[in-house]
């Protein structure tokens, strides 16, 4: 069953804090005129309501698993009447995004002691950015019908975002302009998008700086803006949450922990959590937890200083670079939601965070660095029994650890500056020739190879 329920839902653009104003979603605005702070999606939850928890349960398991090619195979378009209600399906551009998998974390690997990894890099470009990117380009695509001049969509990106958006722009036939700080991102982030065919300028500066400027340039209305600035993505990204509790059987875990940088996604993950329990489909909600690197954490400062307004550093190098922030875009959203979640903020530094990523990677589960400082602080936060040794958690895997080879590539040479690579596993070149393979292996004495055949 994929059919629609007849009831019309619907949403529209409001100033989070709270100014009087609706705007229709395909309008081109980013931020609120009066007060120009952030705006957010807000659904007409009265409609949604017409329809129980259960029912909605039961709509969202029809519709899972679903047949190839139809918009209920992706995760986020299969909860479409929580994320753009109306839209025209064949608006809808998707690679079948979402429905990733939710592992079992072994106790090693986190500290955890019930602990589950969400995927979300097991996607078509590698990152949770195609939940957000899927609903943004389907907008372009509704939009540009109506407004020929709109000519391109832009982004400033620490990688993730730029990949995800150069691919459903190269779907949708639409050109996608990017805006990159130059030798800040991986090999792989930096080829994705021109695989894709964007257009990519690298600037001789940071994300910070890369996002000033595509503000500017999205002012005139010819360029669309594709920053989570723009609330459009954090609907698609707060399917998380909702394929989170549909995975555990219609139910919140404990905690929730999820690294951030322009703190976006965090924002989103509590969107989805608190649409969830105001319609019923889940009794209690998580707690999250929002992780950063030493090295970029104006959230964390703020938190520990008790400070609602989080302001602005200038973020140092990190291994984790897709979040390296230092003034976020989000973060007075992300600041309302964790204050909802009785939410707490943690850091990791880098040694915690490679150590992480090795101990992650060791056991198969190859890691992204933001990931692992996700696992860095949910170990830090089970040892000073903030999460509790019972606690069901959720740690959030933003990417695919496939995408920061680079970092990877350093650590097993043994080659990271100031950093202690415990867990290198070099490899090994050899003579091309059984013997000395046999050599090798007995004065190894690993493998448990009998070499005496
Ligand atoms: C891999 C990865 N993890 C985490 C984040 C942080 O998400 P957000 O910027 O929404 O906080 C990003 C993007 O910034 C990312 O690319
Ligand atoms: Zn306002």
């Amino acid at each position: 069953m994929t059919d629609i329920p007849s009831v019309p839902y619907s949403a529209v653009f409001r100033c989070i804090a709270g100014c009087q104003g609706a705007y229709p979603l395909d309008s081109l605005i980013y931020c609120c005129p009066s007060c120009h702070g952030l705006l957010e999606v807000s659904h007409d939850v009265g409609a949604l309501q017409r329809l129980s928890g259960e029912e909605w349960i039961e709509l969202f398991d029809s519709r899972y698993p679903a047949r190839a090619g139809t918009v209920d195979a992706s995760g986020v378009w299969s909860k479409r009447e929580w994320v753009y209600p109306g839209l025209d399906s064949r608006d809808i551009i998707h690679f079948s995004e979402g429905n990733t998998p939710l592992v079992e974390l072994p106790h090693r690997v986190s500290g955890l002691g019930r602990g589950w990894i969400k995927q979300c890099g097991h996607t078509q470009t590698g990152s949770f950015k195609d939940l957000g990117m899927t609903v943004l380009v389907s907008a372009v695509k509704r939009l540009r019908r109506r407004r020929p001049s709109l000519k391109a969509v832009a982004c400033a990106s620490t990688g993730d975002t730029s990949a995800a958006l150069a691919a459903y722009c190269a779907r949708a036939g639409i050109p996608a302009l990017i805006l990159l700080p130059e030798g800040k991102t991986s090999m792989a982030q930096l080829l994705q998008p021109l695989a894709s065919g964007a257009v990519v300028c690298a600037l001789r500066t940071d994300f910070d700086g890369c996002m000033k400027i595509v503000q500017k340039l999205t002012e005139d209305g010819h360029i669309y803006l594709a920053n989570s600035l723009n609330s459009l993505r954090l609907e698609g990204q707060k399917t998380l949450a909702i394929e989170i509790c549909q995975q555990l059987g219609w139910r919140a875990p404990d905690w929730v922990v999820i690294p951030g940088g322009n703190l976006g996604n965090v924002s989103a993950l509590g969107y989805g959590f608190s649409l969830l329990h105001r319609l019923g489909l889940i009794r209690k909600r998580p707690r999250i937890a929002c992780a950063q690197a030493q090295q970029a954490n104006p959230l964390y400062r703020a938190y520990k200083a008790g400070r609602a307004d989080v302001g602005s550093i200038v973020a140092r190098n990190t291994l984790a670079t897709a979040i390296q922030i230092g003034n976020p875009v989000s973060a007075p959203r992300a600041v309302q939601v964790l204050r909802e979640f009785h939410g707490v903020v943690e850091q990791a530094s880098e040694q915690e965070l490679a150590d992480a990523a090795a101990l992650a990677d060791s056991e198969g589960m190859l890691c992204c660095p933001q990931t692992a400082v996700a696992l860095a602080c949910s170990r830090k936060l089970v040892h000073v029994g903030v999460i509790g040794s019972e606690d069901e958690t959720v740690v959030i895997s933003t990417a695919n650890g496939l995408k920061f080879m680079d970092y990877k590539r350093d650590y097993h040479r043994n080659d990271l500056e100031g950093l202690q690579c415990r867990h290198a596993n070099p490899h090994h070149v050899l003579e091309p020739n059984l013997k000395s393979v046999l050599a090798f292996v007995e004065q190894l004495g690993r493998c448990g190879l009998d070499t005496n055949v």
